[in-house]
This record gives C-alpha cells, sequence and structure tokens, in this order.
C-alpha cells in the first residue's frame, strides 16, 4: 500500500520546497521560556521515569500511586495504586492555594453578554451541579451524557461528574438527534445535560428538541438537566426534565471530591473512524491529567498572569484538554466565546483578543485561512500586542496560512506551536516547545520530550531521513487511550494491528533531512474536513439511508478554507429523477442524519461508480475526477468505461 497524501498535502509541500525559511526562538523569549532542551534528554534517559517525577510533582493525589506503568500491549496502566480526583486537581486546590479570586474563565456569549468565573465561583457551582446529579441518583461509575452550546455550564457540568467519578461523554452541539442517540445508548449514559439552544451566527439554535428527539430511543436516560440559555419555550417532561436553575441552583455548594483510582474512566469522547460506527474513545484519570497539563505547560508556555484563548468547540477533545482539563490543572485564565468568528463582523476574535488582553492564542489551520480570506484589515485595526504564543491544532497547517498567521496575527513576533495529536492520544505528541525549537512553516517539528514517534513503510521498517511513510508510536504515553468502549477486538484491530508492537496513527507523514516531521493527512477512508473528522462510510451510509438513494461514494477534496471538503457520487433508484432539488434534499438529509458539519459541499448523480473486480469502490480515482486530475492507475478497474461515463458528467451540484 502506498501513502496516499490527504488533499491539501500535496501543494503544502510543493510550496515548503519554496517556502525553506526556518525561525529559531527568539533569545529573550527562551531567557523565560517554561521549557528547556534538557528535558528532552532526561525522557530520552528513561521515559517512565520522567512520567513518575512528573506525576508525583504536578498532581495532588489522595493516596500515592505505586507503580508508574503498567505495559501489557496495547493495555497500558499509568500510576497504578494511586487515588486523586480531577475536579479537586482542576479547581479546589487551587482555592486552597491562595488562587480562589483569580479567573478561570472570562466567558462571551455571542450577543454580547459575558460571565467572569473566578476559581472560588467555579468551586461553587461545580459542588452545585455534582449536588444535583447525586440527587438525581448518579453514582460514581454512571455515565452522564453533555449535550450542550458553548456556555460556563458546560465545562461546569464536566467537572461536577469527574467530581463524583461519573464519566461523561460530551457530544458537539452541532451533531443531530440521531447521532446524540446513538451515543447515549451505545455508553448507557443515565443524565443527559443539555440547554434550551445556544446563539450562533446571530441566531438562536435550539438543542432541546433534538434532545428530545434522541430521547424518544435511550431507554437508559432517566432524568435530563436543562439550562435555560435562549429562553426559548421548550417542551419540558415531567418527572424527567429540571431546569437547571431549579434542580442546581437550590443544591449546597459543598459536595466532597470522591477520590477514584488512577485507572477510573474519566470520560468518553466518540469519534470517526473508518466505518459507520462511531468509536467511543476512553480516557482515563491520572495519565490523562498529567498529559494535558505538563503539555500546556510547556507547549503554550503559560505563564500565572497569562490569558489564554483555545478557540475550539469543548465537544471536541482540543476542548476537552485544552480549555477544560490542562488549563484548570494548571490554574490559567481562559476565556470561552460561545459563538462564531464572524458575527457581529469578522473582527470578533480581535475585539476579544484586544479587549481581554489574550496573549495565547490556540486555533485551527481552517479559521485561520477563513480571516486570511477576509483579508488582514480586521485583526490589523487592532491592538493585538498582548499576544505572544500562537497555536494551531487539528490539521495540516499549509506554510501560507502559517506564514500569514505569523505576520498578521503574531506581527512577526511570536513563536507558532504547530501541534499535532489526535482524541485517542489526548495530549499533544509531536509539536515544537516555544522558546527551544527552531520552526519551519507547515512542520509540526518533533515528538514531544518522552514520546517516540516514527515514520514508516508499509512493512513497518523505518524509513530514513528524507522519506515518507505511516506516523506511528512506539511506546505508552500517560493520557493514550485506554480504549474504545465496550470493544476491546476493535481497539486491538483498530490502532495496533497494522504495525505489530505499534500504535497507527492512520496519518501519512515526512521527515526531512532534519528529521523534522510533516503531517500529510489521514492515509485510510477518514476526512478532516475544517479540523473534524468525519468517515466516509458515515456519510454514505447518511446518503444510503434516504428512499431514493441506491447507493453512494463520498471523498474528501481540497477545498482552500475548510482543507477538505465532502463530495458526494449518487446512484439513484430506479425511477429517481436527478434533480436540484433532489440534491438538495440529500444534502440536508445527512445533515439530519449526522449533523450539518458532514453536509456534503458538492453532490454529483452518477450512473455507476468506478470499482474495484472485488467490489471495492475507487475513491482515489473519485477523487481525481472530483480534483479534475489525470486519472492514477485504472488497471484494477472492473468496467473501465465506468470513470469516463462520469467525467462527462457535467451536472454538478454545489452547496
Ligand atoms: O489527521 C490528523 C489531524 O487530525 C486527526 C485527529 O483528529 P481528531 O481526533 O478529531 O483530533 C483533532 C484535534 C487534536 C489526526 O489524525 N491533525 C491533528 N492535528 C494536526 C493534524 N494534522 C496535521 N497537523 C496537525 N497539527
Amino acid at each position: 500500500m502506498s501513502v496516499e497524501p490527504s488533499q491539501g498535502a500535496g501543494p503544502a509541500i510543493e510550496n515548503l520546497l519554496a517556502e525553506r525559511r526556518t525561525f529559531p526562538p527568539d533569545p529573550a523569549f527562551t531567557a523565560r521560556a517554561n521549557a528547556r532542551a534538557a528535558i528532552y534528554d532526561e525522557a530520552e534517559r528513561d521515559h517512565v521515569a520522567f512520567w513518575e517525577r512528573l506525576a508525583r510533582e504536578r498532581i495532588s493525589w489522595s493516596r500515592p500511586f505505586e507503580t508508574t506503568l503498567e505495559w501489557e500491549l496495547p493495555f497500558a496502566k499509568w500510576f497504578v495504586g494511586g487515588q486523586l480526583n480531577v475536579s479537586y486537581n482542576c479547581v479546589d486546590r487551587h482555592v486552597e492555594n491562595g488562587l480562589g479570586d483569580k479567573v478561570a474563565y472570562h466567558w462571551i456569549g455571542e450577543p454580547g453578554d459575558t460571565r467572569t468565573l473566578t476559581y472560588a465561583n467555579l468551586q461553587r457551582e461545580v459542588g452545585k451541579a455534582a449536588n444535583a446529579l447525586l440527587e438525581l441518583g448518579v453514582r460514581t461509575g454512571d455515565r452522564v451524557a453533555i449535550y450542550m452550546p458553548m456556555i460556563p455550564e458546560l465545562p461546569i457540568a464536566m467537572l461536577a461528574c469527574a467530581r463524583i467519578g461519573a464519566p461523561h461523554t460530551v457530544v458537539f452541539g452541532g451533531f443531530s438527534a440521531e447521532a446524540l442517540a446513538g451515543r447515549i445508548n451505545d455508553c448507557g449514559a443515565r443524565v443527559l445535560i443539555t440547554a434550551d439552544g445556544g446563539y450562533r451566527r446571530g441566531k438562536e439554535v435550539g438543542l432541546k428538541h433534538h434532545a428530545d428527539e434522541a430521547l424518544a430511543s435511550t431507554p437508559s436516560i432517566e432524568h435530563a438537566i436543562v439550562v435555560n440559555r435562549t429562553g426559548r419555550g421548550v417542551h419540558m417532561v415531567d418527572g424527567r426534565d429540571h431546569w437547571w436553575h431549579d434542580i442546581v441552583e437550590r443544591q449546597s455548594p459543598d459536595c466532597p471530591p470522591v477520590p477514584v483510582d488512577s485507572e477510573h474512566m474519566l470520560y468518553l469522547l466518540y469519534t470517526s473512524g473508518t466505518t459507520a460506527k462511531p468509536k467511543g474513545i476512553l480516557h482515563t484519570t491520572a495519565g490523562y491529567l498529567l498529559g494535558t497539563s505538563f503539555t500546556h505547560e510547556m507547549i503554550f508556555d503559560l505563564k500565572p498572569d497569562d490569558v489564554y484563548w483555545c478557540a475550539a468547540d469543548i465537544g471536541w477533545v482540543t476542548g476537552h484538554s485544552y480549555i477544560v482539563y490542562g488549563p484548570l490543572a494548571n490554574a490559567a485564565t481562559g476565556i470561552i466565546y460561545e459563538g462564531a468568528p464572524d458575527t457581529p463582523t469578522w473582527d470578533r476574535w480581535w475585539q476579544i483578543i484586544e479587549r481581554y488582553k489574550v496573549t495565547i492564542l490556540y486555533t485551527a489551520p481552517t479559521a485561520i485561512r477563513a480571516c486570511m480570506k477576509q483579508g488582514p484589515q480586521y485583526p490589523a485595526a487592532h491592538d493585538l500586542s498582548s499576544l505572544r504564543v500562537l497555536g494551531s491544532v487539528g490539521e495540516p497547517i499549509n506554510p501560507e496560512a502559517w506564514l500569514w498567521y505569523h505576520e498578521h496575527i503574531g506581527r512577526g513576533r511570536t513563536p507558532i506551536v504547530d501541534t499535532w495529536w489526535q482524541t485517542e492520544t489526548g495530549m499533544i505528541l509531536i509539536t515544537p516547545l516555544p522558546g527551544v525549537t527552531t520552526t519551519k512553516p507547515g512542520s509540526a517539528t518533533f515528538p514531544f520530550p518522552g514520546i517516540e514517534a516514527d515514520i514508516v513503510d508499509g512493512d513497518g521498517r523505518s524509513v530514513p531521513f528524507g522519506g515518507g511513510g505511516y506516523l506511528v508510536l512506539k511506546r505508552p504515553w500517560p493520557a493514550m487511550l485506554r480504549g474504545i468502549y465496550g470493544d476491546p477486538e476493535r481497539y486491538r484491530q483498530t490502532y495496533w494491528s497494522r504495525f505489530p508492537g505499534m500504535y497507527f496513527a492512520g496519518d501519512g507523514a515526512k521527515r526531512d533531512e532534519d528529521g523534522y516531521f510533516w503531517l500529510l493527512g489521514r492515509v485510510d477512508d477518514v476526512m478532516n474536513v475544517a479540523g473534524h473528522r468525519i468517515s466516509t462510510t458515515e456519510v454514505e451510509s447518511a446518503l444510503v439511508d434516504h428512499r431514493s438513494v441506491a447507493e453512494a461514494a463520498v471523498v474528501g477534496v481540497k477545498d482552500e478554507v475548510s482543507g477538505q471538503a465532502i463530495y458526494a457520487f449518487v446512484i439513484l433508484k430506479a425511477g429517481g429523477e436527478p434533480t436540484d432539488a433532489l440534491a438538495v434534499q440529500l444534502r440536508e438529509h445527512v445533515a439530519y442524519v449526522i449533523g450539518p458539519i458532514a453536509r456534503p459541499k458538492y453532490l454529483m448523480f452518477v450512473p455507476d461508480l468506478p470499482k474495484t473486480r472485488s467490489g471495492k469502490i475507487m475513491r482515489r480515482l473519485l477523487r481525481d475526477i472530483a480534483e479534475g486530475r489525470t486519472l492514477g492507475d485504472t488497471t484494477t478497474l472492473a468496467d473501465a468505461t465506468v470513470v469516463e461515463t462520469i467525467r462527462e458528467n457535467t451536472g454538478r451540484s454545489e452547496e
């Protein structure tokens, strides 16, 4: 199998050849940097001892651990024998240390309303919410589903779960009722925490009605707690549904944190794989807390007076690790913004940075490219001089976007950290360290201290510098996933079987002559649209779910803003009329089944699909067609005329 670079990677690599500038750290930054080059050496000497030292220093334990690592490939246990509570580590201990008045979050609602929560406020709110869960019968080990907009009650709800040892599963608010129900049923959640709705692009976006639809098919759910965010009238089911302002507000703020084992499940987060069924990625307590907090402090160079803004949604892993757990464990002051970057105008982010004097900004290449498209006049009109570190995550960043970010947002002064990681890895694994690493635009540079990453060929042999192949990880790390919920075999099969003894990330990568890692995108049937993983199979099955569709094939194609865009090829059932109206309807159907993020940007009706003789759809050829390239090898096609027929078909419907 050869590596197929993702769409978008090709031009990035070409441009990289033209763009050879390197960016060494500024000596003044290095002098004050949290990270020192020496930590690479310490971690390399003995990575287990390295993590052990950090775990003892950084985590407040209710009971110290005995064994740092038990590794029975592919199952890891970290800090065995220890007990701790994550909400205590993220909140209470800071209050005890005199930081009760320090701001944990500056929250900004899209319509312009704001709230400030100090660590002392957070402690009270988390205690009350945890007591409400207890009142509803939630016990340690019970799962709680969370489906919310970006409001302060979202991290509060997560911490309340962690306080009583009830694993949460946060479902991104943009997902459909069906997606929510599937996740609730997979993990058997007893309670759902949601809201009437939220604000996005100047509109009220309803959530409760999706939740109601989901709860019609989720027998495990006994109660729902509903935050009143928009004030829009919603239907409340007697006995099942409780307003947050009733059930939470009347509780005592005192709720003792429950110490749990290091390997107790902290949360599940569902992510797309190569099949239609999302996987419940399982994260546990101590290793995750250590991995996220340590990387956060080193990679963003967090100092006590920083104002840190990760502009992701908490519904994705970036928000879990780098809005909630990592930053709070470090007693950071963070920003949470509810809405879209263009509402009311494309100034919004830069206004927030100016107003709150944000010092660290962490966002995705898609957002950077969207801002680039609008032009530099928006950031130029604002004082961004507070910024001192910029981060990127979620997709390969093309050198142009990197340089634009550097010049127009960082004003040529700030280091950029391009951080590679995944829902599964829990923490950032490949990244520069600001003050230490010389960066190259478009490269995530090197593995974090203690991490052993490699690039291998199809037989699992390490590829020499200068070559490309598959990205693998060769030893366990503290925040790694512990499995796929309820399916250890799928865990082994998905991540540990392609190359024996190694974790296969599903990404292609290249290492240059200096050993820098360059990520090339997914090598499997997973698309990356605006930094979000969407499985081609999942979109195909949503299309086939429509009564007019006989068969569908979906590919990701290059998109100048979102990195990739979804392109669907659809065969209609006999008698089906390939009209524009039907194309619109099919797109909406996908949005309804999965969520608006999965709505295909392009849709083409075709009479047939290119397949191998064994019946496998040749997505590579469909991508060539979609991107107007000369076709690759067609010799394995069962019927070579099919591609010609599709190519002659000009009826592409576009969003
Ligand atoms: O393909 C890689 C891409 O995003 C995938 C992980 O997606 P998800 O689990 O949703 O987590 C995203 C946020 C951590 C990876 O397999 N990816 C993530 N970061 C980068 C990246 N690709 C290139 N460069 C990155 N910095």
